[in-house]
């Protein structure tokens, strides 16, 4: 993608930042954000950025940053991420990650704005917890808490507009993605970025569950490599894709190899499993493949790079 106008909601968090900085150099970049897990301090400096904090659910502000700008692509990432944070306020959490895709396809609708592509970022937890794996896009889809429920509702949502009111648009369902500049600051916070900040710091983690839940991590540079497949694919227009490598690491097995690559011992404590909390989850990627997907690492080679990077 090179000379365009980009919108990235989110784009101070995790995913957002990364690829805002990835595109930085040859496009004119907005970032919206509220900070409320993301810090502009992750965007590199480019007279191309623009940084607006707010939120995705201030709809005046959408009305008036999409009065200012024709925008070419629009990756929505802004979301409260947190599968359990949901659970705990589930409301609130819908107000951001769903109220907030309809508020900005309906923009585009009234608005008639012409867009190459507006991506959305669902998740794997759409699938939910019936068993059958690996999951594939046309899998069972048994979302178990309110997190689940607004992606895959959002994501409907956006497959809808873009049928019915052309408004072109792709999805990702993203499995468990890792590397730097992921928050680990909340109790909330994604498992690796909270592994590698204990290691860092030598504090106790706390499992929820016996540890042998699994998930399928993907390491953001390769998440990005996706993305960016998928927006501007003439074959991925309408479509939803798994985000992912299609292999099973477990918590322990984290643990393990995190001890052994670094030598460092953390200290777990097991609790009680979260409500909502997913089993098994793996995906299959042909679909993605069949666009050009090619992951570049395994946990061993984006662990090594992550912790390359914060020690
Ligand atoms: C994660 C993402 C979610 C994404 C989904 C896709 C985050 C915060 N969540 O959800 O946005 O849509 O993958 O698959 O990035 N756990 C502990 N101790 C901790 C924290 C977590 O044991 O301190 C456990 C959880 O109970 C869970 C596993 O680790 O079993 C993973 O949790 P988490 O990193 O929050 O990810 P998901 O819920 O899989």
């Amino acid at each position: 993608i090179q000379n365009n106008n980009i919108l990235i909601t989110g784009g101070a968090g995790f995913i957002g930042s990364s690829l805002a900085n990835k595109l930085l150099p040859n496009n004119k970049v907005t970032v919206i954000d509220d900070l409320s897990m993301g810090d502009f301090s992750n965007l590199n400096s480019s007279s191309n950025l623009i940084k607006i904090k707010g939120s995705v659910t201030d709809k005046d502000l959408l009305e008036k940053v999409f009065d200012e700008n024709d925008f070419d692509y629009i990756f929505h990432l802004a979301a409260v991420a947190s599968v359990a944070d949901s659970v705990a306020r589930p409301y609130e959490t819908h107000q951001v990650n769903f109220d907030s895709t309809m508020a900005i396809l309906e923009i585009l609708r009234k608005n008639k704005k012409s867009i190459k592509r507006f991506i959305f970022s669902s998740s794997a937890a759409v699938y939910g917890d019936e068993p059958t794996l690996p999951k594939q896009e046309e899998s069972i889809i048994r979302p178990l808490t309110p997190y689940a429920v607004d992606k895959f509702a959002s994501e409907r949502m956006v497959m809808v507009y873009n049928n019915l009111y052309k408004i072109p648009a792709s999805a990702t369902r993203f499995f468990n993605v890792y590397g730097p500049n992921q928050n680990p600051n909340s109790p909330y916070s994604g498992f690796i970025s909270i592994l590698v900040d204990r290691l860092k710091n030598q504090k106790p983690l706390t499992i929820f569950g016996d540890g042998e839940q699994a998930r399928d991590f993907v390491y953001i540079d390769d998440v990005l490599q996706a993305l960016l497949l998928i927006a501007t694919s003439d074959q991925s227009l309408g479509q939803v894709y798994n985000v992912g490598t299609g292999i099973k690491t477990t918590l322990n097995d984290l643990i393990r190899f995190s001890q052994s690559n670094l030598g460092k011992v953390v200290d777990v404590k097991y609790a009680e499993p979260r409500e909502g909390d997913i089993k098994l989850s793996i995906s299959n990627i042909q679909k993605l493949k069949k666009i050009g997907y090619n992951p570049k690492y395994n946990l061993e080679s984006g662990m090594k790079k992550y912790l390359d990077y914060e020690f």
